[in-house]
């Protein structure tokens, strides 16, 4: 017998109800990011693997284990997507959108791949809305771009969600800060726990995630990066930080907020909904102002964020369907011409409507407009009748114009 056919591992198939669902997140997101100047924009699914090597950072996860790599027929590496910031700097190099007036803000939608061990909320190819915002390194934009994602989780219906923010400085203040956050656990390697102690060297970071009380102890009194900023960039944090208080925005400063992509500069920041479990994270971005110019371009600052669909899905609650379509039911077998002008008519006016098209009895069609939760059938048959599928009140009509007339006054 042959294999059963099933999806790929990590993927999922998106039926109707929440492909309704994400439609509506999506002109959600295109209506709030459009009021705000973002631009739709798209780059290819798939690049050159060196883009992602040199933009995401060749020592995180991303790179090292979770990239669908191949190689095409020319023996090129290509790889499919895991995030969308690097391809969008590259096509701003690409086309030389830094002679645009700036910043040019842009926005794209679709799917991304990662090879990760698939879990709740965690997909291999997965969804996201990202929005980028390139050319200036006004804090407003950083201040901008998060009450932008806050608002979209919000009207999602995925909130609340917590906020937090960071800053990472430049990477010069960084590596300082590691040196120095290793020497301070060397200095109490005695109270640690094994694993941070095992990871001391590589990611010290990860001490300040320990549930380990003798960690926890030392890392009370460990430095933090947020002290250790450059004057510039701890004004530019104080700036987003004032103007996320002046529009209302609740956050917490959080110095170990640690990011999974390498290209990050100064401004960090995640939404993570209680609803979720261990992947928690509906959106995050931050500031990357060396990026641009890492991948060939002239020196430009750039700040945005991605927010998972699926995650957003998975926070937020079904909208009820709305009860506003219309069945439009054959009495006799000659009736399709008509039912084909009605429905046409209907469609025209924004009523969704359907026409019985699988040779169903009468009884048979009745009960599939109420299955699909029709307001209103209109029955073509000798005459035209219009039923309130609410009621049950079945009204003769003298023609088409009184039908659609009366479906209107149905449909409200
Ligand atoms: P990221 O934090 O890697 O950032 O991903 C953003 C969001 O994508 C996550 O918060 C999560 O909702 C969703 N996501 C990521 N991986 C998966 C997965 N395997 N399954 C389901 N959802 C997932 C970025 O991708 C950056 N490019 C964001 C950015 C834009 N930074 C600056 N500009």
């Amino acid at each position: 017998m042959s294999r059963k056919l099933q999806a790929p591992r990590g993927t999922l198939d998106v039926q109707p109800a929440d492909g309704r669902r994400r439609l509506r997140i999506q002109r959600i997101a295109a209506e709030l990011l459009g009021r705000a100047g973002y631009e739709p924009f798209d780059t290819p699914v798939f690049e050159d693997t060196e883009l992602f090597a040199r933009g995401v950072g060749a020592s995180t996860d991303i790179v090292q284990k979770e990239m669908f790599t191949f190689e095409d027929k020319a023996g090129r590496s290509l790889t499919l997507r895991p995030e969308a910031t690097a391809a969008i700097c590259r096509a701003y190099v690409e086309h030389g959108m830094h002679k645009l007036p700036q910043p040019v803000k842009l926005w794209t939608w679709g799917p991304f791949f990662r090879h990760e061990a698939p879990q709740a909320g965690r997909f291999r190819q997965f969804t996201q809305i990202d929005a980028e915002a390139l050319g200036s390194d006004d804090p407003s934009l950083d201040a901008e771009l998060i009450l932008l994602l806050a608002e979209l989780i919000e009207r999602a219906g995925a909130g609340p969600a917590r906020l937090r923010l960071s800053s990472l400085g430049t990477p010069e203040t960084r590596a300082a800060y590691l040196d120095e956050l290793r020497g301070h656990l060397r200095d109490h390697e005695g109270e640690l726990s094994e694993d941070v102690r095992d990871r001391l060297e590589a990611n010290p970071l990860r001490a300040f995630d320990a549930d380990h009380a003798g960690t926890q102890a030392v890392m009370a009194g460990a430095p933090r990066l947020l002290d250790r900023l450059d004057p510039a960039d701890a004004e530019h944090f104080a700036d987003v930080c004032a103007l996320l208080d002046a529009a209302g925005q609740a956050y917490e400063v959080d110095s170990t907020l640690v990011r999974g992509l390498d290209y990050y500069t100064r401004t960090v920041f995640e939404f993570e909904s209680e609803r979720l479990g261990a992947q928690a994270a509906l959106g995050g971005g931050g500031r990357y102002d060396r990026l641009i110019e890492e991948l060939g371009g002239p020196p430009t600052p750039g700040v945005g964020w991605a927010a998972g669909i699926e995650r957003i899905l998975l926070a937020s609650e079904a909208e009820p369907e709305s009860d506003s379509r219309v069945y439009i039911a054959l009495a006799k077998p000659d009736a399709m011409a008509d039912a084909f002008g009605l429905a046409q008519r209907l469609r025209g006016q924004g009523i969704r409507t359907e026409i019985e098209q699988a040779g169903r009895s009468m009884k048979g069609q009745l009960k599939q407009a109420d299955r699909i939760g029709a307001r209103a059938t209109v029955i073509l048959g000798d005459g035209i009748e219009v039923k309130d599928m609410d009621s049950g009140e079945q009204r003769a009509v003298r023609d088409a114009d009184e039908a659609a007339a009366r479906v209107g006054e149905l449909l409200g």
